[in-house]
């Protein structure tokens, strides 16, 4: 997704830019720009590709500014291309900007101003707002121009801004697109994601919606969207930067995947490890002043996307076994243009790693309109949708920069078990099962490194169907949405096609596609519905398909059936998938790997998916 970095101080600005640019690589992105303001003259370079390709570009040359603004861009109006490419320009030469969001209304706005004899170069909705400022930059100042400009678009934006004509300031402005200022000595900092900003300082401001901010080498000045001067908390980045590097491991994937132990570890730290009371309630301090709301809830209603629209099918088990609230979970891009019947016994919440995703943000602010208590479980602390729910609880999984989630998963699995426990305490939840629960949770860390330690036999099995070109994933109950998120893993980073389905479904259709050459990966532990699992097992063999399974350990019936077993322990059965899901992150990477391709950042993906 688009990534913007801004720079104003002291500084030689090129080489900041760059590097600023090569840590928002993450997010996925095609091409990448960048506008310098040297002795009142503006440059811009732009590449398509890497940032590599804009540092060819930029070559020996030196520049001399220390002011300029920089832009990776993942197409959405128009194909990559220099002229798509950020930073956009005005008629004059005079204004450039860079933006993340979407104009809504760019079609309407372009012909008004053809109409003034403007002229396009690109085909982007962004470069409308360069033209739109410079009309208003005939007779208002830089930022009431940005101001005014503002008022006349529809969408999100966040955006930067210089301009010739007051070549010692830049302008940022945000509505639904993140944006950070970062307080350096002598120098400021602009981005939409922390991991540009950390290396320089940790002192930063999250700009809210409808805020524009004026910042020159001397200070800033924040303004709502009516020019009053608004005054900002300074919050403290608490990411290192080494915890934005690979650590030692050959792929953050692979990093983030062997990390989960510890951040698991972290999400029960202070939550369970030490329960204050006898009440066996774990310490969810996000959760504390919505107590009493939360005990009158009837109904709650998961909105998610990707993989975290699987965890809250995990959730969706748990939620309705042991706290007894009947629970739904649908794909925010869905929710947000039915008409859900929600009123204010109706809890919704959204899971999210990033917590900026478009579709997710857009089905809490429907709920929120009509009425309904809205709930985060969300990474990012400061993200949009941490801020804008009514409560919740962080994952503390820390930064995750590959593209396809993993450490994120089981971290959102923790805080459901967790909001399962507290719900279902309020409810009908025995004191004796809370601490079954509990005690249980803090063994997991264990029990997955007992996992990890098995990654070269996982390698081997990955390896040994390096041909295969499909994959039937199938699970039940709570590892349904396990072969779901297998699925999607291994479609993510190694582009194989790969279905995930209940295991009692793949009778009605999927079937017919298994032969020796399509194979299928049973998640099939010890549990309520083993005895069902084995049957589908029986049913693909049948049919001469190969089957990896997910076994718990000591099992040695699966053995008859299955060319492959990975085996996991025993936990109880609504945890299974903490740590099921384990080996299938790492099949999927070691079959990316062994297929050659760049598994942090695969093709077509973005880290957050910020427009709808
Ligand atoms: O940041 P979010 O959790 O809201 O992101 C949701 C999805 O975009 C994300 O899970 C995506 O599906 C990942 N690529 C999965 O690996």
């Amino acid at each position: 997704m688009c990534g913007i970095i801004g720079y104003i101080g002291k500084q030689k600005v090129v080489p900041i830019l760059l590097e600023g640019l090569k840590q928002l690589e993450y997010r996925g992105y095609d091409s990448a720009g960048l506008s310098v303001i040297n002795n009142g003259k503006i440059t811009t370079i732009k590449a398509v590709g890497k940032v590599a390709e804009l540092q060819n570009k930029i070559g020996s040359r030196d520049f001399l500014g220390n002011i300029g603004i920089a832009h990776t861009r993942w197409a959405t109006h128009g194909k990559p291309s220099d002229k798509n490419s950020h930073p956009h320009g005005d008629c004059e030469g005079n204004i450039f900007l860079v933006h993340n969001g979407i104009i809504e209304n760019y079609q309407e706005l372009k012909k008004i101003l053809q109409k003034k004899k403007h002229k396009f170069i690109s085909e982007t909705d962004s470069e409308i707002l360069a033209h739109l400022i410079e009309e208003f930059n005939k007779k208002l100042d830089f930022k009431k121009s940005v101001l005014e400009a503002l008022k006349l678009v529809r969408g999100t934006y966040g955006l930067a801004i210089i301009n010739k004509k007051e070549p010692e300031k830049i302008i940022i402005a945000r509505n639904g697109s993140p944006l950070i200022l970062g307080i350096g000595k002598d120098e400021f900092i602009v981005a939409s994601d922390a991991s540009a900003i950390v290396r320089h300082t940790d002192k930063i401001i999250y700009l809210d919606d409808g805020e524009i901010a004026e910042i020159t080498s001397g200070g800033f000045e924040i303004s709502n969207i009516k020019n009053k001067i608004v005054s900002k908390e300074i919050s403290k980045l608490d990411w290192t930067i080494e915890e934005s590097k690979k650590g030692g491991f050959d792929h953050f994937m692979l990093k983030e995947i062997f990390e989960q132990p510890e951040v698991i570890q972290n999400g029960l730290r202070g939550r369970i490890e030490h329960f204050l009371s006898e009440d066996n309630l774990p310490i969810l301090g996000g959760l504390r002043p919505i107590e009493k709301k939360l005990r009158k809830i009837k109904k709650i209603i998961i909105v998610a996307c990707g993989t975290s629209y699987y965890s809250g099918l995990v959730g969706e088990y748990m939620l309705e076994e042991y706290a007894g609230i009947p629970t739904e979970v649908e794909y925010a891009s869905e929710f947000r243009y039915r008409k859900p019947i929600l009123n204010d016994t109706t809890a919704i919440i959204a899971i999210s790693q990033s917590g900026e995703t478009a579709d997710t943000l857009a089905a809490i602010r429907e709920a929120k309109n009509k009425g309904a208590l809205t709930l985060g479980i969300v990474n990012v602390v400061g993200s949009t949708i941490a801020r804008e729910t009514d409560a919740g609880t962080h994952t503390l999984t820390g930064p995750e920069i590959g593209v396809a989630a993993t450490k994120s998963f089981p971290t959102q699995l923790l805080v459901l078990a967790l909001w399962t426990m507290m719900l279902g305490r309020q409810r009908e939840m025995s004191n004796v099962m809370s601490k079954r629960i509990s005690e249980e949770l803090k063994n997991i860390p264990h029990l997955i490194e007992g996992i990890l330690k098995k990654s070269k036999e996982i390698k081997k099995i990955a390896k040994k169907y390096i041909s295969a070109k499909d994959f039937l994933y199938v699970g039940r109950k709570y590892n349904f949405p396990i072969a779901l998120e297998g699925a999607l893993k291994i479609k993510e980073i190694s582009y194989v096609h790969a279905e995930g389905y209940p295991t009692g479904e793949m009778k009605h259709g999927p079937i017919a596609l298994i032969d020796s050459n399509f194979p299928s990966i049973f998640i099939c532990p010890k549990d309520s519905v083993y005895e069902k699992n084995i049957s589908g097992m029986q049913e693909i063999k049948a049919r001469g398909g190969k089957i990896i399974a997910i076994a718990t350990e000591g099992d040695k019936e699966i053995l008859k059936l299955a060319d492959d077993v990975i085996y996991i322990p025993k936990t109880l059965e609504m945890l299974t998938p903490f740590i099921s899901v384990i080996p299938l992150q790492l099949f999927a990477y070691y079959f990316g790997v062994a297929k050659g391709y760049d598994v942090d950042k695969p093709r077509n993906l973005a880290k957050s998916v910020t427009v709808e």
